[in-house]
Parts: C-alpha cells; sequence; structure tokens
C-alpha cells in the first residue's frame, strides 16, 4: 500500500490505547504524519461512488458504514461543491489562527482530510490536532491514511462520539459538514461547548449544506446543486435515492439559524467565507 517516494513513519506509534469518554469506549490511536496526503487519498478516491446507481426497493438511512467509507473521497468531491478549497483554506485558516501550546480539533474528521490540512500547514510549536469520528470505519481508514504522512503537527485519531467529547485549551475547532448530522436539539449545547473551549481570538470554522428560508430560492438552490452533481456524473436515478436515503439524516439550517446559535454560545464574529448553492463554511471567532 506504498505510495512512491512516501515516507511511512508513524512515531510515537500507541496501537490501540483505550479509555472512557463519557461514557463511550473510544480508541485514540497517537500517529505522527507526514505531508504525502494526495498520496493517500488519491488511491481511495480511486473507488467511483456507484452505491445509488442501481434501483433499490427499500432506501435504508444513510450511515458512514464501510461501503460508504470505500468510496467516500469520490463521494463527497463529486457532491459538495468546493469540497476540495474548504478542505484546503481549512489549512490555511487554521496556521493563521492557532495558538502554540494548544488543541486544534477536527470534530467528525471522517478519512482526515481536514486534519491532514492543517498538520501541514501549522507550524506554531507545541500544537496537536485531535480528531474525533464516531464511524469505526472511517477511523480504521483514516489511520491507514494518515499513517502514510509525516507532518511537524502530529494527529490524534479517536473513535469517540463528539458529544461529550472532552474539548479543552483550543485555539481551532473544525466542523466540516458534520453539524447537519447531530440531533438539531443537541446542536445549541455542543457549540457552546466548543465556544467555551476556545481560547480568546480562537476560531471555529463551520461548513455546512444550509436550506432558504424562502421557499422558492431554496428549490432553485437545491436544483443547481442537482446540476452539479448530475456533471460529476450521478444519474438522476442516484440523486433522487441518495436524497431519500438523506432525508431526516441530514438536517439542514439556514445562514441566520447558524448565525444566531453561534452567537448565542458566545462567538463575538461570525463571517460567511465560502459560499456555493446550498453549501456554505464560515468561521466564528472567540
Ligand atoms: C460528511 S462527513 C465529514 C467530512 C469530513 N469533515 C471531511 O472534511 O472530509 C461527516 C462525518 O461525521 C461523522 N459523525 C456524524 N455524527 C457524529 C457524531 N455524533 N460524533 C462523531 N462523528 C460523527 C460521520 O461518521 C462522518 O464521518
Amino acid at each position: 500500500m506504498g505510495c512512491k517516494g512516501s515516507k511511512v513513519q508513524i512515531l510515537p506509534f500507541r496501537p490501540i490505547q483505550k479509555s472512557r469518554v463519557s461514557g463511550f469506549f473510544n480508541v485514540c490511536i497517537i500517529l505522527s504524519t507526514n505531508s504525502n496526503r494526495e498520496c493517500g487519498v488519491a488511491m481511495s478516491a480511486n473507488n467511483p461512488d456507484q452505491i445509488y446507481a442501481q434501483q433499490r426497493e427499500v432506501i435504508e438511512r444513510f450511515s458512514f458504514d464501510q461501503q460508504v467509507v470505500s468510496v467516500f473521497p469520490d463521494m463527497i468531491r463529486r457532491s459538495v461543491p468546493g469540497y476540495a478549497t474548504i478542505v484546503e483554506m481549512t489549512g490555511v485558516l487554521a496556521a493563521r489562527y492557532a495558538k502554540p501550546n494548544t488543541n486544534l480539533y477536527d470534530l467528525g474528521c471522517s478519512l482526515g482530510a481536514s486534519s491532514l490540512a492543517m498538520a501541514k500547514l501549522v507550524q506554531q510549536d507545541g500544537c496537536r490536532i485531535v480528531s474525533v469520528d464516531n464511524s469505526a470505519a472511517m477511523i480504521d481508514q483514516a489511520t491507514a491514511l494518515i499513517s502514510q504522512s509525516t507532518t511537524a503537527t502530529p494527529i490524534e485519531l479517536h473513535l469517540a462520539d463528539v458529544l461529550g467529547f472532552p474539548l479543552t485549551n483550543a485555539s481551532v475547532a473544525v466542523m466540516n459538514f458534520t453539524l447537519q448530522f447531530i440531533a438539531a436539539e443537541k446542536r445549541d449545547a455542543l457549540v457552546t461547548e466548543i465556544a467555551q473551549s476556545l481560547a480568546p481570538g480562537g476560531i471555529f470554522v463551520l461548513s455546512e449544506k444550509i436550506r432558504f428560508e424562502d421557499d422558492a430560492e431554496d428549490a432553485i438552490q437545491q436544483s443547481m446543486h442537482h446540476a452539479f452533481k448530475f456533471n460529476n456524473g450521478y444519474s438522476q436515478l442516484e440523486i433522487s435515492q441518495k436524497r431519500t436515503a438523506l432525508e431526516n439524516v441530514l438536517i439542514p439550517e439556514t445562514i441566520a439559524e447558524h448565525r444566531q446559535r453561534l452567537i448565542n454560545a458566545g462567538f463575538q464574529k461570525v463571517h460567511v467565507w465560502f459560499h456555493c448553492f446550498n453549501f456554505m463554511s464560515l468561521v466564528a471567532f472567540r
């Protein structure tokens, strides 16, 4: 599974360290990484997403299981407008706002794309990236990908629920397309906890699929997103079946709802820095 020219280095490596976090067993895998991210991600990205290509009699609720993990880089690239830009700019923002000797959280890290983008650019001393996901299949694959890389800033992978995960001494927190999967009634408390973990001047990068207050605009923005997916090779059947699978699983909110929650949680300023169709990314300043 080696890549030509890649340097495989896992230092220090604690294979499986089980600890209890808020009632859940988690697996904490501490890896030191180098920046050969493109190699690992590119290999996974070679698996095309055809999960919804065939007509299904029953469409089950979407989940981040092994089947999704095996095609995830291709799925997210072809489904989320601006995904590559958002991941890359997460690294840029982290490098701009990280403070020495603090934690940088990637909550809902999936295969670690945003973690690696941060690890590649953050130069401040004593930082560590703490990456959390509650899908065992994701964390297994993220471990394999990240272990092929080496960067100055270490990445810790945790198999755990972000709800109740201890957040401390942070200067950067990132939730790229994950809050939308958290139960609506639990979002306020989670965002408040994130705000309280951040030092003054720290940032929260939040990227989400959004909905629009105005139904007519919402329909137009959704149709433009579907055009994006269609032009990326998804059939109307795939788009429709995936949409059914995500119903009541991915629950989008308006930008105004996000902004209000962030202000209520104690963030001083909220700025949208990326917006394309019904997807956006914002940065909130503590
Ligand atoms: C769309 S993916 C995130 C993509 C990722 N941030 C990236 O930039 O590539 C959503 C991820 O959130 C994770 N997730 C959903 N709910 C979670 C929870 N309560 N705790 C931890 N992870 C969660 C899923 O397992 C999935 O890997």
